[in-house]
């Protein structure tokens, strides 16, 4: 296929929102339409294309420069989005109650088919990158745009909306620090980051936290409370503890609050565990806040619009020349194609030999190690 077959784009969102992506929507449809090419876009992940009898024109709609017009600093995705249902896993109610997941992949290219499509631009995370790769094998151009808060995507640098979360984060570690040495308090804050802990740990160091438990170092609580007594005998009556919600206790495993067909298991839970257990072992008042999707949302930073609109320019470049198969990734300060298998399924976990992990210990800060 080569780029002058070009017509018609689509472009989907999938995965749960992160701040940026509307950028990505506005850089991809102002660079597209540039070309004369039309773009469509996908409702609510590939929905619409599995639910005609719910979407009408199997949920897709032409995209015009005014649709995103204005967009850019908007949080959340003018094209809706989920992470339920994964069209390779699809959940289905057999007769006898019980759910079986089926592959509904080809549906997915006989509806795009069907509307003349067969070049798609899919924003998304590790999921969304599997799908795009079976697409692929089926014949239709597909070109990946990483996407998660959280920043374990591998094979880029990092990810948009990685940044407006940890912004976020810091500033109420800020917020609670105060309040927690008002009252003498320990304020545990639990943040996304399900197998990785980079939101913690940055906005941990940034925003002065004295622990900070992420899932690549499990825990030990008594080593928490060490650093509670140590600081009361320093006379610092208060203490902040930033945890990831996918932080482990050594002796445990990850806080799992739902299992669910056609979705990754819900994580949440652990900042209480870890409050619970502090106030319990320590004595001290322990107040838990959870910012949970309060970082996922709100106004993309400079630097989250800045790396979207790159990367969905990059996305419309990369098919103008041909490519297919391949997700834009960051590697500053060029945008570069990774192969889409490569990239799939392979996770960015925090090292625990990076810089930001030093200087974390040199600070004093605690992992429970
Ligand atoms: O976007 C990734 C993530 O933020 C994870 O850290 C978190 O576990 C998950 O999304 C929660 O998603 P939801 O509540 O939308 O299912």
């Amino acid at each position: 296929m080569s780029e002058k077959n070009i017509k018609r784009v689509a472009i989907s969102t999938g995965g749960g929102d992160a701040p940026g992506l509307n950028a990505v929507i506005r850089a991809v449809v102002r660079s597209g339409l540039k070309r004369g090419w039309e773009v469509y876009g996908v409702r609510d992940g590939f929905h619409g294309l599995l639910l005609p009898e719910r979407y009408p024109n199997g949920g897709l709609f032409r995209i015009t420069n005014e649709i995103v017009r204005g967009i850019t600093h908007l949080g959340g995705t003018i094209l809706g989005t989920s992470n339920r249902n994964n069209p390779l896993k699809y959940p289905i109610k057999m007769p006898d109650g019980s759910i079986q997941e089926v592959d509904r992949s080809d549906e997915i290219v006989r509806s795009f088919a069907l509307h003349n499509i067969d070049t798609l631009i899919t924003v998304g995370g590790d999921g969304s990158l599997a799908i795009a790769n079976v697409l692929m094998q089926k014949g239709m151009r597909v070109i990946a745009v990483p996407k998660t808060i959280d920043n374990d995507l591998d094979k880029t640098d990092v990810t948009f909306g990685f940044d407006t979360a940890v912004a976020f984060a810091t500033e109420a570690l800020d917020r609670l620090h105060s309040t927690a040495a008002s009252h003498g308090r320990v304020l545990v804050v639990e943040v996304m980051g399900r197998y990785a802990g980079w939101i913690a740990l940055n906005a941990g160091v940034s925003g002065s936290a004295d622990v900070i438990l992420i899932p690549e170092i499990p825990y030990d609580i008594n080593k928490v409370v060490s650093k509670i007594q140590e600081r009361e005998a320093m006379d610092a009556h208060f203490t902040l503890v930033m945890v990831a919600e996918g932080a482990k206790p050594i002796d445990g495993s990850a806080s799992v609050i739902e299992h669910q067909a056609g979705r990754a298991e819900r994580l949440g839970g652990m900042g209480e565990k870890v409050a619970h257990a502090i106030e319990e072992l320590s004595g001290k008042e322990t107040r838990l806040v959870v910012l949970g999707h309060l970082l996922r949302g709100g106004s993309p930073t400079a630097y989250d619009r800045l790396i979207a609109l790159r990367l969905g320019a990059a996305a419309i470049r990369a098919l103008e020349s041909g490519h297919s198969g391949v997700m834009v990734a960051l590697d500053p300060p060029h945008v570069k194609y990774v192969p889409i298998q490569e990239a799939i399924g392979k996770m960015k976990f925090v090292p625990l030999d990076c810089d930001t992990v030093e200087t974390a210990r040199d600070l004093g800060i605690v992992f429970g190690d």
